[in-house]
């Protein structure tokens, strides 16, 4: 195990964490990218595969750095697991990966295509980095394997990913489920892990009268929002029980850094299942009241003041729209 740099989980209140952004845009990740440009040093965005295939995905953020005039520039990754076939979620996402809304195209192409070289530069050349995943962790695993020094350097992993329950199989969510094998070696890494699981993730719904604020707003963006929420929240509630819309997950990953104090959480000590036939993709999470449980590695979040959460969304839409460039 790594001697890991002492980092603190929350960042004081107040402190603009400087992160790099992995994200499968993806309608929630699309939302984590507006969050991260009001309220992070986005130094960066790695696309990865995972809600459609990393020529959709990396097409998607290019769009988003284009409209939102992003000054960092987004680098392609995996295109695949580093072993489980190739896993998409076209049923949710549509095939685009962002379906519902007519899009803009991006202007150029990813500033380059090797995510990992640049996750791997970026955090030598600038310690204390926070790495925020909202997607399948396999460009993250691929850089930690290429880096192994990386865990000590970087401030930790805030990621959206696990839970004790799941959406793509009854014990798996769908970035952990997609790379199990990335997710292992992202959790044993040694590095400080903040988990946005569906625990967490399934309490902060786009609800009609939230989908009806954005589409209030009056912008171009926040229009093109608002039908990407129409779609994304359609798709929820046709295929789950009692739903009220979307779960907007990714953009928690970024707030549990940024509004560290909307959400409660417990370390606890969190594996991998890799080979279950049943249960490959679960975080087993040691929950147990006895003094002899596993040494946590990772804080996971429990709760998020979903009205707080919503306002700070609203917010960043709301700035987002002024000055998108459509
Ligand atoms: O299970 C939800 C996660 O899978 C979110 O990150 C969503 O964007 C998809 O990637
Ligand atoms: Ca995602």
């Amino acid at each position: 195990m790594l001697t890991v740099m002492a980092s603190p989980y929350p960042p004081a209140d107040g402190d603009r964490p400087r992160i790099i952004l992995d994200c499968d845009p993806g309608h929630d990740d699309v939302i984590a990218i507006v969050v991260a440009a009001e309220h992070t040093d986005l130094v960066g965005i790695t696309t990865v595969a995972g809600n459609a295939p990393l020529a959709r995905t990396t097409h998607n953020a290019c769009m988003m750095r284009d409209v939102l005039a992003l000054e960092c520039g987004v680098h392609a990754g995996a295109e695949r697991p580093l072993v489980a076939p190739p896993k998409f979620a076209g049923f949710v996402h549509g095939e685009s990966g962002l379906d519902g809304a007519e899009l803009p195209n991006p202007r150029t192409g990813p500033d380059s295509i090797d995510a990992v070289a640049f996750l791997v530069e970026s955090c030598r050349r600038d310690e204390g980095l926070w790495l925020v995943p909202t997607g399948p962790l396999t460009n993250i695993a691929l850089a930690l394997r290429a880096a192994p020094d990386l865990a000590g350097r970087i401030a930790g992993i805030s990621l959206m990913g696990g839970g004790t329950f799941g959406n793509r199989r009854p014990l798996a969510e769908f970035n952990i489920w997609a790379d199990p094998e990335a997710a292992a070696i992202v959790f044993g890494c040694g590095a400080p892990i903040v988990m946005a699981g569906l625990d967490v993730t399934h309490q902060f719904i786009v609800t009609r009268s939230r989908i009806d604020e954005v589409a209030a707003m009056g912008t171009p963006f926040t229009d093109l929002i608002g039908d990407l929420f129409e779609f994304f929240s359609g798709n929820y509630i046709a295929r789950h029980d009692g739903i009220e819309g979307a779960a907007l997950h990714d953009p928690l990953a970024v707030m549990a850094l940024t509004h560290p104090a909307l959400f409660d959480g417990t370390d606890r000590h969190v594996a991998i299942e890799t080979t279950g036939e049943h249960t490959a993709g679960m975080t087993v999470i040691d929950r147990r009241l006895i003094s002899d449980r596993e040494a946590p590695n990772a804080h996971v979040l429990e709760h998020v003041d979903a009205d707080a959460a919503w306002r700070v969304v609203g917010a960043a839409l709301r700035a987002a729209g002024a000055r998108a460039v459509m």
